[in-house]
C-alpha cells in the first residue's frame, strides 16, 4: 500500500537534551510539503562532527534533535512543485544548491543562501516533520539521516547511479568529501608537493586521498594516537608522526623533516591549537593551511601574525568544496570506476538501534567510519 501523502511511523535516534545518549524512539514523519522530498534512509554515516555535538561542544542547536548528514536513500514520495527528482530514485545529500544565490551563481563558491537558512533546524516553513510523543523534533543541517525516513529540501537531494552501492556512498555526504575535496578543490594541492595532515580520522584520511590523487609527493600524517598509522600509510601517507614522540613543538619537526617546511597542511580535527601548529608547519612564503575540522562557535585561534608577512595563508573550506547537485554523481561514478579507495573508511556496520555502540567506538580511536543501517 502506498505511504505517499501519510505520516510514516518509523524509528529514529533522538537526541532529548544537550550530552544526553542517543534514544531511540518511535516517531511520526510527515509527509513532504511543497519543494520538499521524504527519503527512507538506506544508509547512514556517524561523522566526527555528531561526536563533538554529543558533547555539546559544537554549534548552537535545539533540543530534542534527530542528527545525522552521511546517509544516502531511496526516495519514497515528493512534494508538490518536486521535478528534479522520483519516488524509487537514490538519492544523496550534502549542501543546498539552488542554483540561484550569490554563492550558486559563483563557480568557486558552494555555501548556497539556502544551507545557511536550515540552520535554524527546522524546515524553511519553520516547522518541523518529525513529531515523537507528542513533541515537535528538531531537524539538523536539513538531513537528519539517523532515522528510518527524513523529510528535505529537493534543492539538497543529488541524484545518484542508481547502481552505487548506498551503505558505501553514504560517505559522499560529508566525511569523504569534506576531506578529498578540501584537497582538490580548496588548496589545489599540485604534483610533487609535500603535504601534511593534522588528524587521520575519516576527514583526514580522505585529505590523504585527495592529495594522493593530486599527484603530492609527500604525504605526513600527524596524529596523537598511532593506531591511525597504519590505515593512513594505506591511504597514501608516506610517513606518520606522533607529537607526542617529539619534545619539539610539532611545527618545529616538520620543519626539521622537510627543510622549508610543509606546501599543503590540513587540520582535520577541530581544534584551535593544532589549527595554529598546522598554519605554523607550512612553507614560510607559498605554504598554504586549509582548516577541515569544525570548530566550535565562538573559538578563538591565536596565532603569530607575522607568520603571514612573507605569504602563508590559512582558509576555510566547508564540504570540500563541491557544489553537492553538480558534483557529487560525478564523485559516485569515479567511485564505481574504482579510481579512489572509500571503502577502507569503513571499518564497522551496525544496526541504527546500535548507535549508542557506535559512539563508544569512534571514542576508542578504532573505529574510523561505523556505517548504521536504519
Ligand atoms: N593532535 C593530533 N591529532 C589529534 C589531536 C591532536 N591534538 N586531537 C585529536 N587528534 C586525532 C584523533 O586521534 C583522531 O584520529 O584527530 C582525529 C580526529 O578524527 P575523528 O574523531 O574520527 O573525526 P573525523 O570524523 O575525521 O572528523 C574530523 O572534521 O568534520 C569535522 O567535526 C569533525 O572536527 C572534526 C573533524
Ligand atoms: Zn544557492
Ligand atoms: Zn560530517
Amino acid at each position: 500500500m502506498s505511504t505517499t501523502g501519510k505520516v510514516i511511523r518509523c524509528r529514529a535516534a533522538i537526541v532529548w537534551n544537550p550530552g544526553d545518549p542517543f534514544s531511540i524512539e518511535e516517531v511520526e514523519m510527515a509527509p513532504p510539503k511543497a519543494k520538499e522530498v521524504r527519503i527512507k534512509i538506506m544508509a547512514t554515516g556517524l561523522c566526527g562532527t555528531e561526536m563533538k555535538m554529543l558533547k555539546s561542544e559544537n554549534i548552537r542547536l535545539h533540543y530534542p534533535i534527530i542528527m545525522g548528514h552521511e546517509g544516502a536513500g531511496i526516495v519514497e514520495s515528493v512534494g508538490e512543485g518536486v521535478s528534479s527528482v522520483k519516488t524509487g530514485m537514490n538519492g544523496h545529500w550534502g549542501l543546498s544548491q539552488c542554483g540561484e544565490c550569490a554563492s550558486c551563481l559563483n563557480f568557486e563558491d558552494n555555501f548556497c543562501i539556502q544551507f545557511k537558512q536550515a540552520q535554524t533546524n527546522l524546515m524553511p516553513d519553520g516547522t518541523s516533520r518529525f513529531t515523537c510523543k507528542g513533541k515537535s523534533i528538531y531537524h539538523f543541517a536539513n538531513t537528519s539521516t539517523f532515522s528510518e525516513y527524513t523529510v528535505i529540501k529537493e534543492i539538497s537531494v543529488t541524484k545518484i547511479d542508481a547502481t552505487a552501492p548506498l551503505e558505501k556512498v553514504c560517505l559522499f555526504s560529508c566525511g569523504f568529501s569534506t576531506g578529498y575535496g578540501a584537497a582538490i578543490n580548496t588548496a589545489k594541492v599540485t604534483p610533487g608537493s609535500v603535504c601534511a595532515v593534522f588528524g587521520l580520522g575519516g576527514v583526514g584520511l580522505s585529505v590523504i586521498t585527495g592529495c594522493k590523487a593530486a599527484g603530492a609527493a609527500r604525504i605526513i600524517g600527524v596524529d596523537i594516537n598511532k593506531e591511525k598509522f597504519k590505515k593512513a600509510k594505506e591511504m597514501g601517507a608516506t610517513e606518520c608522526i606522533n607529537p607526542q614522540d617529539f619534545k619539539k613543538p610539532i611545527q618545529e619537526v616538520l620543519f626539521d623533516l622537510t627543510g622549508s617546511g610543509v606546501e599543503f597542511c590540513f587540520e582535520a580535527i577541530g581544534n584551535p591549537d593544532t589549527v595554529a601548529a598546522a598554519l605554523a608547519s607550512c612553507h614560510e612564503s607559498h605554504g598554504v593551511c586549509v582548516i577541515v575540522g569544525l570548530l566550535a562557535a565562538g573559538a578563538q585561534l591565536s596565532v603569530d601574525g607575522h607568520l603571514f608577512f612573507s605569504g602563508r595563508s590559512l582558509k576555510g573550506s566547508v564540504f570540500g568544496g563541491w557544489k553537492s547537485r553538480e558534483h557529487i554523481p560525478k564523485l559516485v561514478s569515479d567511485y564505481m570506476a574504482q579510481k579512489f579507495n572509500l571503502d577502507a573508511l569503513i571499518t564497522h556496520t551496525l544496526d541504527l538501534g546500535k548507535i549508542n555502540e557506535a559512539v563508544e567506538l569512534m571514542k576508542t580511536g578504532k573505529c574510523i567510519r561505523c556505517i548504521l543501517l536504519p
